[in-house]
């Protein structure tokens, strides 16, 4: 029997992951920061445990508490849509301490079982915002892409103790909670020198013509975690799949 370890699995993808790996049989452990049993269906191979990836101790907690795993999907994410001059350096450091050392740091407690076991696969969840520059998403897509490079290196030094890790890019997905969390945490305004862009990336958000949504995520995490052969950059999505086409 598998066993997938999922982080940020309240909402979003990492809830839909959760729910895909146990419609395949896996045994699942959704970690969230508050636990909500109502969101999965119960099941004897899910256990939904607290976990919040930027608090050492809840990260050395879930490691007791899970027990070997096979998969670690570092998925949990906060997103940050402003120009640079609108970005308190908290807002900038909450985002990395998030996205960025919240994925090294659940990485590093899990590793050790994975090395020594010789298997395991780390799956870390990214964005095509690393693909391409766009406005008022710097510090996010800073945060994200230094996940891609962690990953691509991470996989170089595994290599040799048969463990993976693979990278899952995600288009945009309006589904989800994501957007109406990161405006929830903007707090500052956009500045007004910056008004005439911003009108223009929100108007795209309106009709942003094809979109990910939250299986298509699940199905790239099914591939990473399931497929040996699996390319180190995975899209999810179709928005997602044309951009990494489009390179
Ligand atoms: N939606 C998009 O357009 C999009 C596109 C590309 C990539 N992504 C990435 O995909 C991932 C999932 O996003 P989503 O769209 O599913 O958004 P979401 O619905 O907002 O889910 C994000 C999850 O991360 C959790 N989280 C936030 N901070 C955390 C922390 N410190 N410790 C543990 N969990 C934490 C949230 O938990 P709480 O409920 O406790 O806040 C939530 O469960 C993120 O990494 C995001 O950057 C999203």
């Amino acid at each position: 029997m598998n066993t997938i370890l999922i982080t940020g699995c309240s909402s979003g993808f990492g809830l839909e992951t959760a729910r895909y790996f146990l419609d395949r049989d896996w045994t699942v452990v959704a970690t969230m920061r508050t636990p909500n049993p109502d969101v999965l269906p119960p099941s004897d191979r899910l256990r939904i445990l607290p976990l919040d990836v930027t608090d050492a101790a809840s990260i050395a907690r879930i490691v007791d508490a899970a027990g070997p795993i096979d998969v670690l999907v570092n998925n949990a994410g906060v997103g940050l849509l402003n120009a640079v001059e609108g970005i308190s350096m908290d807002q900038a450091r909450e985002v990395f301490e998030t996205n960025t050392l919240g994925t090294i740091a659940m990485t590093k407690a899990f590793l050790p079982q994975f090395r020594e076991r010789r298997a395991g696969v780390v799956v870390n969840v990214t964005s095509t915002v690393t693909l391409r520059p766009l406005h008022l998403l710097s510090v996010y897509t800073a945060s994200k892409a230094a996940v891609n490079a962690f990953t691509e290196s991470l996989a170089l030094e595994l290599e040799s103790f048969g463990v993976r890790a693979r990278i899952v890019l995600p288009g945009l997905a309006p589904e989800t909670a994501f957007g109406t969390n990161a405006r929830a945490r903007m707090g500052m305004a956009i500045p007004e020198a910056y008004a005439d862009v911003a009108a223009q990336v929100f108007a795209g958000f309106e009709n942003p013509g094809e979109v990910t949504r939250p299986t298509d995520v699940a199905e790239a995490v099914w591939r990473a975690a399931t497929d040996p052969s699996c390319p180190m950059r995975l899209p999810a999505g179709a928005d997602a799949v044309a951009w990494a086409k489009a390179g």
